[in-house]
């Protein structure tokens, strides 16, 4: 009798340890998996075992798998579901503008075809100061006449309405903030695409 108790206390022992073993693909026997597995697609993995939860949910789709399983099978690749972009998709940031594709030395062709997608609003020429006065005015100084505090360290700032630079275009001006120039650095890293165009904008303003 007491060796079939012991008997009995082993398998049950050997069958729960055994049970235990997750690894690779296995995710083991879970306890209470509707709480791991979401019923909605999860646009990183799919669950294409389509018995996965029979057997503790009384949940059965029509088509016949059951609750877990969830798998879009249009797009079985790498297995996730989310789908794939096309080919040659290009990505967009937030305002949906395509990435900055000249180089630095282009300066003459972003002069001449670029051009301000901003209206002449007051208040996009008033968000333009603000950012001038946040990332320019310390060189370029208020008026834009290149005496900025930091222009006295850092000599060669040009003056806005000098003869070289009073007409030149927005595109320009954006080239320059978003490439740099001999000794003025690119500012691509800390001034988003929309701001550029509104400090270019105020930027033509100082000039007049
Ligand atoms: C660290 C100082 C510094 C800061 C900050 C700075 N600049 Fe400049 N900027 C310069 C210097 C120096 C030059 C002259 C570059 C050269 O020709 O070598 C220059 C040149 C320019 C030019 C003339 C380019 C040309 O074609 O000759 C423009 C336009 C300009 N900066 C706009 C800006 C704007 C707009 C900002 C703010 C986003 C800014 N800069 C921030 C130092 C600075």
């Amino acid at each position: 009798m007491r060796f079939v108790k012991n008997l009995f206390v082993g398998m049950s022992a050997a069958m729960l340890l055994a049970s235990c073993g997750a690894g690779g693909d296995n995710q083991g026997t879970e306890y209470a998996p509707n709480m791991y597995h979401s019923v909605a697609y999860e646009p990183y993995s799919q669950i294409v075992d389509e018995d996965a939860g029979r057997w503790v949910t009384s949940i059965e789709y029509p088509d016949g798998h059951a609750e877990f399983f969830n798998s879009n099978k249009l797009n079985g690749k790498h297995r996730m579901n989310m789908r794939e972009l096309p080919p040659n998709t290009v990505p967009r940031n937030k305002h949906g503008w395509l990435p900055y594709r000249l180089g630095k030395d282009s300066l003459a062709f972003a002069a001449a075809t670029l051009k301000n997608p901003l209206d002449s609003t007051a208040a996009i020429v008033g968000e333009g100061k603000v950012l001038y006065e946040t990332y320019c005015d310390h060189c370029h100084g208020p008026k834009g006449e290149g005496n900025g505090k930091v222009a006295d360290k850092y000599a060669g700032v040009p003056n806005y309405k000098s003869d070289a630079l009073k007409s030149i275009s927005e595109g320009h001006i954006f080239h320059v903030i978003t490439m740099g120039k001999g000794l003025m650095w690119s500012h691509a890293s800390q001034i988003s695409v929309e701001d550029r165009w509104k400090i270019a904008k105020y930027v033509k303003t100082l000039q007049k």
